[in-house]
């Protein structure tokens, strides 16, 4: 990465304000899955231990209204749990701008303070320039650590890079490493293993991916519209239509890159969506749809790992949160833990694979696993990302006499 980083600034004595992602899910107030959290804490012990008089963390939380505090959207139960995880208290501003907060941060005894929800104002998503300039006088540097929100440019994660020395976090250069690694430099065969719900989420990332794979393995509810364009029978299973052509394209495509193409070719298949009532079968007759792919693609997708040196896994393979068809997506998860223990590079490209990686308890049974859903969709889609390019580049190290 060409960006600076926490390490290429003096913290000492500084207000330091870091922009986390702590758009966690949440179950009333508990929360129920906190790797974004344990994610950004290198970053802030990294902060308090070299020595910043204040840290001032900021982060949304899902999309409330922009009209003011609601407490379903509170920031409360992230700044309980970081409290936990650094062992530290952590206090939480009834807001995030505003003379009586930038008073209340000056004076808390507290040296980390949370802001409270940046969306409780419409401001920041609209990147503001005031608002930005507001965040910006809380501190003396900023830092910015939310991958997960790195894919837009609003007031906290971009405009107010415009008024601070602006670096990123270690969780910023760990994805961009990991990521990076996957779509500039893999270590070959580099096989993507693609499912989820839509062709059309993820249109983008095949066509980029398409320039980069040896093998991409398709399963999940996207499939269904490839194998139709390959004239198979799907059922009733979830068909985009007015993919159909565009699927066909996308094959051709990989035929004339050399790509490999591999796909279901056995199903867990039900009367209807609702029904647990799961039956394998090699085909899908009129009348049932597929959930899972099947035993037989398992296999076939499992030898095909076997011969990889970097996997990037972007989407489920079946409908995972409901146990008859969890099977496809856990089987390939395990078999990527295990192969990560031989060397290969793992890679989980964020959103719905991520949970279902952490779902299985497979967190440290990766090489990484991205906290961004979206914002790592579009890295791998080969888009810039508003949060990184916002940073400070790193200075060049020329010969040191001016000659460049
Ligand atoms: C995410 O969960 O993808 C990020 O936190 C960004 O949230 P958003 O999609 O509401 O901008």
């Amino acid at each position: 990465m060409n960006k600076m980083t926490v390490r290429d600034v003096d913290l000492k004595n500084k207000k330091v304000i870091i922009r986390v992602d702590f758009n966690v899910p949440l179950d009333g107030e508990t929360i129920t899955d906190d790797i974004r959290i344990r994610a950004a804490v290198p970053t802030i012990k990294y902060v308090i231990e070299h020595g910043a008089s204040k840290v001032i963390l900021m982060s949304h939380l899902g999309r409330p209204a922009g009209t003011g505090f609601e407490k379903e959207f509170s920031l409360a139960p992230a700044a309980k749990r970081l409290a936990e995880l650094l062992g530290q208290p952590v206090k939480l501003m009834n807001d995030c701008v505003g003379e009586a907060v930038k008073a209340a941060v000056a004076s808390s005894p507290e040296k980390v303070v949370l802001l409270e929800n940046l969306r409780f104002h419409k401001a920041e998503e609209k990147n503001d320039p005031a608002f930005a300039k507001e965040l910006a006088s809380l501190a003396e540097i900023y830092v910015n650590d939310a991958f997960g929100t790195a894919h837009r440019a609003h007031a906290s994660t971009a405009g107010v890079a415009a008024y601070l020395p602006a670096v990123s976090g270690f969780l910023i250069e760990k994805e961009l490493q990991y990521l990076g690694l996957a779509v500039n430099n893999p270590e070959r065969p580099f096989v993507v293993i693609l499912g989820g719900k839509k062709v059309s989420d993820k249109i983008l990332l095949i066509e980029n991916l398409l320039k980069k794979a040896n093998t991409i393995l398709i399963g999940g509810g996207m499939a269904y519209t490839f194998l139709k364009a390959r004239g198979i029978n799907i059922g009733n299973s979830k068909l985009e239509k007015d993919k159909i052509d565009l699927a066909k394209e996308l094959l051709e495509k990989a035929k004339k890159a050399g790509v490999l193409i591999e796909m279901t070719e056995d199903f867990v298949i039900v009367p209807n969506f609702d029904s647990n009532d799961a039956k394998i079968s090699d085909v899908i007759p009129d009348g049932f749809e597929s959930l899972d792919i099947g035993p037989k693609t398992r296999a076939k997708f499992k030898a095909i790992l076997n011969s990889a040196k970097t996997v990037v896994w972007n989407g489920p393979l079946g409908v995972f949160e409901r146990d008859a068809f969890a099977n496809g997506t856990k089987e390939i998860a395990f078999h990527l833990a295990g192969l990560k223990d031989k060397g290969v590079k793992t890679i989980i490209g964020g959103g719905d694979s991520s949970a279902a990686v952490l779902k299985f308890g497979l967190d440290n049974k990766m090489t990484h696993i991205s906290t961004g859903g979206g914002a790592s969709l579009e890295y791998l889609e080969g888009k810039e990302l508003p949060g990184i390019t916002a940073l400070n580049d790193k200075k060049s190290s020329g010969c040191g006499c001016g000659c460049r």
